[in-house]
């Protein structure tokens, strides 16, 4: 069982006292704000927090970036192309600095929780106001409040990990949101820095999500996705509330009809957590699973502590158990030492699953992880011929497995429209996160819709409304 610490409530209540003082300050200057972010749903999700913290401080979202006074940039590390990007878009900023000396810049996220990247970036661009660590969200009106009376402000924290409950969210969507479960990352995949940049793994209170989830529904969401690094490692100290268990109570959820969850480490993915997918009706018949490597030499060396064998294994037992299931996928080429013959091991696992997307990835050495100093680091051009290979491979595959689509029904959640030529076409997934475009306008966003699929369209299925 892992050790849960809450953030004491006066802790919350003094950052967000900070807040309140802070609107009475901040009354008439009309502060706009724009956030950045450049990672993943944990990313966004931070983003919305704090968005809600800047609207209870009186700030309001800026129509444009150009317009923001107040600039945020919510970072990610995880490969170096994400870090070079922030550099690079904060470093285009000096002029605009220059011209508009009133506008502020705040530099956050998981690229600022690396104290030596953080502290290079506040040296090299004197002109960013704030600097702060992904420990620090809920202090953000605080350092904000000391920002604004003119202090540059640098605050990365070591921390064993905390659980801050109860922080204002402003939602991006209206009917499918996240809600995280847990924090963190205890895993250490040799080339990973997430554990590095979020700490330690630490699990909400099943009460606390139960909650969350119900005031979503409340306020009329149908569809959530259930966070965390590796969900399949969810335990409540308390009373052994494990994953299986916290999806139960999640779907006795009156208004939720869909419930999502990412990601699923494959060694970790138990018997009961199958048995949940195949048995309530709510939990959604698609898993993100991400393998990383066909190879078992390759997997080793990542520490992933799971086998080829032992990942296929577990593709057969959810295709056994859940209906219609389809399986979404991270994999990483040119990972230290990968051989040709590696690769193609990884080509022909791809070829065994028809994963319906996969993610792909070239390996990035990321600075403290045991990756980046192995030996036998392999030279981009053939990083970038494998991902090219690879891609191509998993292209096909998805193609094939699109053909059986043709003639079935399925629902779908609207999210969108587009205008096309001829007419509007909305589109949704379905329950296994297949995509579908279907006839129908921008009324129908955020209803279910019954459909046929009638054909292929590049990655996704063409259908039309079913009475
Ligand atoms: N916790 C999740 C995802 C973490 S990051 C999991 O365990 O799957 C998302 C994906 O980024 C990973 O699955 C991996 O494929 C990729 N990734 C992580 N570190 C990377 C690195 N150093 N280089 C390239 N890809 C990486
Ligand atoms: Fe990174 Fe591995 Fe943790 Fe995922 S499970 S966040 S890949 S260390
Ligand atoms: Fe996510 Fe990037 Fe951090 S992938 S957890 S924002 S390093």
């Amino acid at each position: 069982m892992r050790k849960t610490v809450e953030v004491p409530p006066e802790e919350l209540q003094k950052s967000l006292e900070a807040s309140a003082s802070l609107m009475k300050e901040l009354e008439g200057r009309g502060f706009q704000y724009y956030i950045e972010s450049y990672g993943c749903q944990m990313n966004d999700h931070d983003a919305e927090k704090l968005s809600g913290m800047l609207q209870t401080c009186g700030f309001s979202p800026a129509p444009s970036k150009e317009e923001a006074t107040l600039l945020l940039f919510n970072t990610c590390c995880v490969r170096e192309h994400a870090e070079k990007r922030v550099f690079g878009n904060i470093g285009a900023l000096k002029k605009r600095k220059e011209n508009e000396p009133g506008l502020l810049i705040g530099v956050c996220g998981c690229m600022m929780q690396q104290r030596e990247v953080a502290e290079r970036l506040f040296k090299r661009f004197p002109f960013v106001d704030l600097v702060f660590g992904t420990h620090e969200l809920h202090h953000f009106p605080l350092l904000l409040s000391r920002t604004l009376a003119g202090e540059r402000v640098f605050s990365v924290r070591e921390s064993d990990g905390e659980i801050v409950e109860g922080l204002p969210v402003v939602r991006g969507g209206s009917f499918s949101t996240f809600v995280t479960i847990m924090y963190g990352c205890n895993n250490f995949c040799s080339y990973c820095i997430v554990p590095y940049v979020r700490g330690r793994e630490r699990s909400r209170a099943p009460e606390n999500i139960v909650a969350e989830v119900r005031s979503l529904a409340e306020r009329g969401f149908r569809e959530i996705t259930l966070l965390g690094q590796n969900v399949n490692s969810y335990a409540y100290a308390d009373d052994g509330v494990d994953f299986p268990e916290l999806l139960r109570r999640v779907s006795t959820v009156e208004g939720i009809e869909r419930i999502r969850f990412m990601t699923s480490h494959p060694k970790d993915l138990s018997p009961r957590l199958i048995e949940a997918m195949a048995t309530l009706p709510k939990v959604c018949n698609h898993i993100h699973l991400p393998v990383q490597s066909g190879s078992n030499r390759i997997l080793s060396e990542m520490n992933r502590r799971y086998t080829r064998e032992k990942y296929l294994g577990l593709v057969e037992d959810i295709r056994a158990a859940v209906d219609g299931v389809e399986l979404t996928t991270d994999i990483i080429v040119g990972f230290p030492g990968e051989t040709e013959e590696d690769f193609e091991e990884t080509l022909a696992l791809v070829r065994q699953v028809g994963f319906s997307a996969a993610y792909t990835f070239m390996y990035s050495p990321r600075l403290g992880t045991r990756a980046a100093e192995m030996e036998n680091q392999v030279p981009e051009e053939v990083k970038k011929d494998r991902l090219l290979r690879l891609n191509a491979c998993s292209a096909e595959q998805l193609k094939v497995g699109n053909q059986k689509y043709i003639g079935q029904e399925g629902t779908v959640l609207v999210e969108g429209c587009d205008r096309r030529e001829k007419a509007p076409m909305a589109y949704g997934k379905l329950t296994n996160f297949k995509m579908v475009y279907f006839p129908g306008d921008a009324g129908l966003i955020g209803s279910m819709r019954h459909v046929r699929i009638t054909g292929i369209q590049n990655n996704s299925l063409i259908g039309e409304p079913v009475e």
